[in-house]
């Protein structure tokens, strides 16, 4: 269990408990509390002591995830403030007692999925019970510091800025776990990815392209899809109601190996119709509803798989981090926001108009 700051309410902040080195624990932060969108505000919180095991970060850069938008629209409006944000880099400011091999001064990202270790398991507990996301149900990385386990940190790649490191966090843990360890990935093979938009699904092209696969990527805006021909996809196309046959055509009626599915009920039709046989289907997100239909006797009489996946381990977190420093692949940035206007960006982030990430400048 993490403690990233005591939930004090600005009127009732608490000076002076501060360690010795830190000058004043106040720290501006993008928190929720309350309702929907409206519920997100820039506000100052508390930041809690340096516990055993744990490290100070003075965050760089955040990064924003659809995810941040669900927090606020599925939060109890009583429920405590929560600092949202799930992606972060940023450097070492003060280590707890015990932590020996981290120092103040390192250049460090954040490991947003929380004690899940080893490639082998998925998670102990459920979704946001047992198992969590940084940025809630604990405080997240849309604050000028943040105190983690020392386990959840790792070196940021130095061919990264903190922007671009940031961004790789979320979307390269889940993105290479899903194409990787879950979609089997071999060079050669067709990766189809609708909603090319998405930084998750950006990411997933960047991955895909740099593993030697064909890529195939839809989109409802033009300007996207160009962007995604410059960025490597093999074939770039609407997300209308025929891009499974086009996807077939295009690969001589086989279909894609890897369908990588983020959207759901708006594109889930045309993934299962661009799906080969032995394909696999690996999905993770539902930006545009949840509830599919599935012919299963079409399933297995095409040897096809659903496979779901949410996040990854710290092995996969590493070997993401390995494979983009061999393929030198720097995220897609779209559009940064200092944190003061964390709440606009997050309002960006639900129009949909970003191709790649949106990130916070913090510190910088
Ligand atoms: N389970 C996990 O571990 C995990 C990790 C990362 C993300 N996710 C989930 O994956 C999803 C993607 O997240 P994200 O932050 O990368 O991006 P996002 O903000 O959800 O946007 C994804 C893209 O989806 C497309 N899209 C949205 N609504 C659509 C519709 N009605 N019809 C067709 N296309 C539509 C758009 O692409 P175009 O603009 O190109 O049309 C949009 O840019 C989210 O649901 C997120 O929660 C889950």
């Amino acid at each position: 269990m993490c403690l990233y700051f005591s939930k004090i309410e600005p009127a009732t902040i608490i000076r002076n408990q501060l360690t010795e080195n830190s000058g004043d624990n106040t720290v501006k932060a993008i928190v929720h509390q309350g309702e929907g969108l409206d519920g997100a505000s820039y506000r100052d919180m508390v930041l809690a002591d340096v516990g055993p095991g744990k490290v100070c970060v003075k965050l760089k850069a955040a990064a924003l995830n659809h995810r941040d938008i669900w927090t606020c629209m599925r939060a109890e409006p009583a429920a405590p403030p929560c600092v949202l944000g799930s992606d972060g880099a940023g450097i070492v400011e003060r280590v707890g007692l015990d932590v020996t091999d981290m120092s103040p001064g390192d250049e460090v990202v954040i490991n947003s999925s929380q004690d899940w270790e080893s490639r082998e398991e998925v998670p102990l507990g459920e979704y946001n019970v047992g198992y969590k996301i940084l940025g809630f149900p604990d405080h997240g990385t849309f604050a000028e510091y943040i105190i983690i386990g020392r386990h959840q940190l790792e070196p940021k790649p130095a061919f990264l800025d903190w922007r671009e490191a940031a961004a790789l966090c979320l979307v390269g843990i889940t993105t290479y776990r899903a194409l990787f360890t879950e979609g089997r990935l071999q060079t050669g093979q067709t990766v189809a990815i609708p909603g090319i938009g998405g930084g998750a699904a950006t990411q997933a092209l960047l991955f895909a392209k740099a593993a030697g696969a064909k890529v195939l990527v839809t989109s409802r805006d033009s300007t996207k899809l160009e962007t995604a021909r410059k960025l490597g996809a093999d074939l770039a196309v609407a997300s209308d109601d025929s891009w499974g046959q086009v996807v077939r055509d295009f690969t001589n009626g086989r279909g894609a190996d890897i369908v990588i599915e983020t959207i759901g009920e708006a594109t889930w039709k045309q993934s299962i119709a661009a799906l080969a046989n032995g394909g696999r289907l690996v999905v993770f997100g539902a930006t545009a509803g949840s509830l599919v239909e599935v012919d299963l006797a079409s399933l297995f009489l095409h040897w096809q798989s659903i496979i779901g996946t949410t996040m990854g381990s710290r092995d996969e977190f590493r070997e993401m981090l390995a494979f983009s420093e061999k393929h030198q692949i720097h995220p897609i940035i779209d559009r940064a926001f200092p944190l003061s206007e964390g709440v606009e960006a997050l309002r960006y982030l639900n129009t949909a108009r970003q191709m790649g990430n949106v990130v916070l400048d913090i510190n910088i």
